[in-house]
C-alpha cells in the first residue's frame, strides 16, 4: 500500500497550494525557489536560513509554515547540496527524502519545484528519477494491518511536480514509472508470507502479465516429469504443494533476434527440507523467491513500457519441507541436462531448481544470454553483506555490461571468481556432481555448479541472498524486501538489448 496515489507534473510558476517543496543548492543559498509563487519570501528566506543554520547540504530541509497571505500551508526548502555532483542515485534518493518529510506533515497536497539552483541541470531524467524515488519510499507492506491509525488510512497524497518542461516530464515518468511498479511487483511478491503466497498462487500473479502483452505459460508437475526436471522435483517432493515452471516472454523485438533469458530461483519457502535450518530466523526462508520475485518485477517493467526487446522470464516454483516424502541426504537424482547430482545437503535446494529451470531455457529458447537471480547462498552476506550482490559469469563481455547497468540503475554488483579448481571442489566419486562443496568460497562453489547447466550460452549468477531482503532501510525502501535487481534488469535490457 502507498499513501502516495498520483505523481503529476506542472510547468514552474503554476500557483500551488498546500505544502510547497522548493529546492536549495549548498552555497547559492535560497535565492533560487524564487518562482512567481514564493517570490514575496525570498528575502525572509534568506533570513531564516541564516538563523535557522540551513546551508542547502543534501537531505537536509528548513520547514517553515507560511506566513498568512500566501495561498501555501507550508514551505519546504530542502538541501540538494553541491552543485554540479548530482546523480541519478542523488536525485532518486532526494525524491525519497522529500517524501518522507511529506508524509510528517500530513498533507494530501504537495508541490515541489524542480526549479534548479544555478548550476544544476534538472531536465525530464532527473525529475523521473526524482519521481521514483518518491513512490518507491512511499511503498508500505500493510495488507495485513487491520488497525490503521484513525484517519491515515484515509488520507493520500496528489503530488505535483513542477518543472520547466512537464511533457518532457511526464514523457520520462511513463517509463519510470513502469519500472517502478516492477519494483513494487516484487517487494509484494517478497514481503507475501509463504501460507499465502506458493508455487500455484505465484504463478496466479505471474499470469496477471498477460494484461500487460507478456506470454505466460505455465508447466505442472506432470509436464516437467516428463521433460525429465529430477532435481526441481527432488526438491518439491517434500511438499503438499505442487510445484510449478512459470515462462514470460515478451516478445517487444524483432521476430528472429534471439531473446535474454531471465531465470529466477523460486523457492517460496526454505525449511532446508532433511537438513532442517535452526528455527532463528527461518521465517525469513519466505523470501527465498527473491530471485523469481525480481524477474516476474523486471517482466513486468520491460512490457509495461513496451521494451523494444524480446525477454523471456523463466522461475522455479516450489517449496523446500521436510516430510515422509523428502527427498535425503545421499540421494542421487538425474537433472534434465542427463547430469547426475549427489545430494548432500537438502538445503543446497536453489542450485538444484536452477539447474533443470536453466538447462530447459537454454535448450528451449536458445537465448543470446542467461542470467539466473537467486537468493542462493548465506555465503554472499558473509563475503558482501546487504550492499552488493554477488556476480558471476563465464563471459567477460556480460559481467562488464552488467557491472555497468548496476552502476547506472544504483543496484550495485560485484563481481566474484569462477574457475576450474573451484569446480573440482563439487565433484564426487558417487555421481557427476554433488550439491554442495561445504563452508569455504560456497558462494563461488554453488556458482560453479550451476555454470555446468548453463551449456555454453554466455550467462551470469547474481546471488542475491543479502540485496533481496533484510537491507538497511534507505531513502528510497522502508520495506523489508527491497525488489533488488528489476531495475539492474531492465537497466541492462534498455542499454544492451534494445533498438
Ligand atoms: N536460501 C538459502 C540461502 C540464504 C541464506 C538466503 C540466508 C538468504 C539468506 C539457501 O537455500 C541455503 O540454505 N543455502 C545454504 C547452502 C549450504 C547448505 C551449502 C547456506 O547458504 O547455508
Ligand atoms: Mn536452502
Ligand atoms: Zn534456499
Amino acid at each position: 500500500m502507498t499513501r502516495l496515489n498520483k505523481i503529476s507534473f506542472a510547468k514552474i510558476g503554476t500557483p500551488a497550494k498546500g505544502v510547497v517543496v522548493g529546492l536549495a543548492a549548498q552555497g547559492l543559498g535560497t535565492g533560487e525557489i524564487t518562482t512567481g509563487l514564493v517570490s514575496g519570501l525570498t528575502g525572509g528566506l534568506a533570513r531564516v536560513s541564516e538563523i535557522g543554520g540551513f546551508s542547502g547540504k543534501a537531505k537536509t530541509s528548513l520547514d517553515l509554515v507560511a506566513p498568512s497571505g500566501l495561498d501555501l500551508d507550508r514551505l519546504i526548502v530542502f538541501g540538494i547540496g553541491v552543485p554540479g555532483e548530482l546523480t541519478r542515485d542523488d536525485w532518486r534518493n532526494f525524491g525519497g527524502a522529500v517524501y518522507a518529510s511529506l508524509k510528517k506533515t500530513k498533507t494530501e497536497t504537495a508541490t515541489v519545484l524542480l526549479d534548479a539552483p544555478e548550476g544544476v541541470e534538472l531536465g525530464a531524467e532527473e525529475a523521473a528519477e526524482f519521481a521514483m524515488g518518491a513512490k518507491l519510499r512511499a511503498y508500505e507492506f500493510d495488507a495485513y494491518k487491520t488497525k490503521k491509525e484513525g484517519d491515515e488510512a484515509k488520507k493520500s497524497l496528489k503530488l505535483t511536480l513542477q518543472v520547466a518542461d512537464p511533457k518532457t516530464a511526464r514523457k520520462a515518468w511513463n517509463t519510470a514509472d513502469a519500472i517502478a511498479d516492477g519494483v513494487i511487483l516484487a517487494r509484494n511478491l517478497v514481503n507475501e508470507p509463504a501460507n499465502v503466497l506458493g508455487p500455484v498462487e505465484f504463478a496466479a500473479k505471474a499470469s496477471a502479465l498477460e494484461k500487460l502483452g507478456v506470454e505466460v505459460e505455465i508447466l505442472g508437475e506432470k509436464e516437467m516429469k516428463k521433460l525429465k526436471m529430477a532435481a526441481l522435483l527432488g526438491v518439491a517432493q517434500g511438499s503438499v504443494r505442487p510445484p510449478r515452471l512459470v515462462v514470460m516472454r515478451w516478445n517487444g523485438g524483432k521476430k528472429a533476434d534471439a531473446p535474454v533469458a531471465l531465470v529466477g530461483k523460486g523457492v517460496v519457502f526454505d525449511t532446508g527440507g532433511i537438513s532442517i535450518k535452526p528455527a532463528g530466523g527461518m521465517e525469513e526462508m519466505k523470501g527465498d523467491m527473491g530471485g523469481a520475485a525480481a524477474v516476474t518485477g523486471a517482466m513486468h517493467a520491460i512490457a509495461a513500457r513496451k521494451a523494444k526487446a524480446n525477454v523471456i522470464g523463466v522461475i522455479g516454483l516450489v517449496e523446500n519441507m521436510p516430510d515422509g516424502n523428502a527427498q535425503r541426504p545421499g540421494d542421487i537424482v538425474t537433472a534434465m541436462s542427463g547430469t547426475t547430482i549427489e545430494i548432500l545437503n537438502t538445503d543446497a535446494e536453489g542450485r538444484l531448481v536452477l539447474a533443470d529451470a536453466m538447462w530447459y531455457t537454454q535448450d528451449k529458447y536458445k537465448p543470446s544470454i542467461m542470467i539466473d537471480l537467486a537468493t542462493l547462498t548465506g555465503a554472499v552476506l558473509v563475503a558482501l553483506g546487504n550492499l552488493n550482490a554477488g556476480l558471476f559469469s563465464n563471459n567477460d563481455d556480460l559481467a562488464d555490461k552488467l557491472l555497468a547497468s548496476a552502476k547506472a540503475s544504483g543496484e550495485p554488483l560485484w563481481r566474484l571468481p569462477l574457475s576450474k579448481d573451484y569446480d573440482k571442489i563439487i565433484d564426487t566419486p558417487n555421481a557427476d556432481v554433488k550439491n554442495t562443496g561445504g563452508r569455504w568460497a560456497g558462494s563461488i562453489t554453488a556458482a560453479q555448479f550451476l555454470q555446468r547447466f548453463a551449456n555454453d550460452v554466455p550467462w551470469a549468477h547474481l546471488d542475491i541472498a543479502g540485496t533481496a531482503f533484510g537491507a538497511p532501510k534507505d531513502d528510497i525502501c522502508q520495506s523489508w524486501a527491497s525488489g533488488y535487481g528489476v531495475r539492474l534488469l531492465n537497466q541492462l535490457v534498455a542499454d544492451h538489448y534494445e533498438k
